[in-house]
């Protein structure tokens, strides 16, 4: 069939590096699926000082954004959903007769994963190692789910005391202490360890206690060695499959106006594609 270029819709994904990404994959797919006629690419970019022309310029649809981008896009935006200028962190670009504006979908799909987690008690502490954009959704839904206490582990400090000035609750602890982790009822890796390209988290099995729930965000690959050591250990976990899908499945309807089926089919797609060791 031959191809019809108006109307044609161009999405894409910026961050760096990409290479771990199947959003592209995922949003494709969907495209096909619901006969919108476009597509959807990776760039990889060093450097966004010009993303607002750009995407003008090109009249981009739409754009997902990921590390390091979530929250330094945020002054490339005309305008910012009110959820996201909370988190002050934007993974969805929406270009709305030629105004950018910025969403947060993290919170909605880690919400949808952290469901999974029916053994944490909210009293019980939350132990979140990152302090990224995705940090903040995270502590967002642990505190909408009554958190009392959270303690945020980070690489680089001065990015803690920005989460500890902003949210109460909220407290910095040292990098991997083996102590604070011991006490997670709620253990979270927001960061981009266990990734493929990265390495793994530094930790031993025996760090944290029989009732912790492990919740890794990384999907790629599924199995990082955080959900390995839980399997081997018994613990609870929830692997970053439903905070990935989620997050997207929101993202395609800010952007098409319909929810996207998030299927069994769905699931084997993105496995079927993830980097296996
Ligand atoms: P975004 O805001 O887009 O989520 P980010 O701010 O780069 O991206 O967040 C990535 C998180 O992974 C950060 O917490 C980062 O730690 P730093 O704040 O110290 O950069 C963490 N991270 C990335 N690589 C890491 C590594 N090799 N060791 C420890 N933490 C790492």
């Amino acid at each position: 069939m031959e191809k019809n270029y108006n109307n044609y819709q161009l999405l894409g994904i910026i961050g760096n590096p990409l290479r771990q990404s199947l959003s592209p994959i995922l949003h494709n797919y969907w495209m096909k699926k619901y006969d919108i006629n476009g597509v959807y690419i990776p760039i990889c970019l060093e450097n966004i000082s010009k993303i607002n022309t750009a995407l003008k310029s090109l009249n981009f649809k739409g754009l997902n954004v990921t590390i390091p981008f979530k929250k330094k896009i945020i002054p490339h935006l005309d305008i910012v959903d009110k959820d996201a200028k909370k988190l002050e962190a934007v993974n969805t670009i929406v270009n709305i007769k030629g105004k950018l504006k910025g969403y947060n979908t993290d919170l909605y799909g880690f919400s949808v994963g952290l469901e999974k987690a029916k053994k944490w008690n909210p009293e019980n502490p939350v132990v979140i190692i990152g302090a990224g954009g995705a940090s903040e959704a995270a502590i967002a839904g642990v505190l909408k789910l009554g958190a009392t206490k959270i303690f945020i582990m980070n690489r680089t400090v001065s990015k803690i005391l920005t989460l500890t000035k902003k949210y109460k609750n909220v407290k910095k602890a040292d990098w991997l202490c083996p102590k604070t982790i011991k006490s997670a009822g709620l253990f979270i890796n927001t960061t981009s360890l266990g990734m493929r390209g990265y390495s793994e988290i530094p930790i031993k099995k025996d760090v944290f206690n029989k009732n912790v729930v492990i919740y890794d965000i990384v999907y790629n690959p599924l199995e990082t060695k955080l959900i390995k050591l839980a399997k081997q250990s018994n613990l609870s976990f929830i692997q970053g499959m439903d905070m990935f899908v989620n997050q997207a499945a929101k993202s395609f309807s800010l952007w098409f106006g319909k929810n996207p089926s998030i299927s069994s089919h769905t699931k084997q797609l993105i496995k079927n594609n993830l980097f296996k060791k």
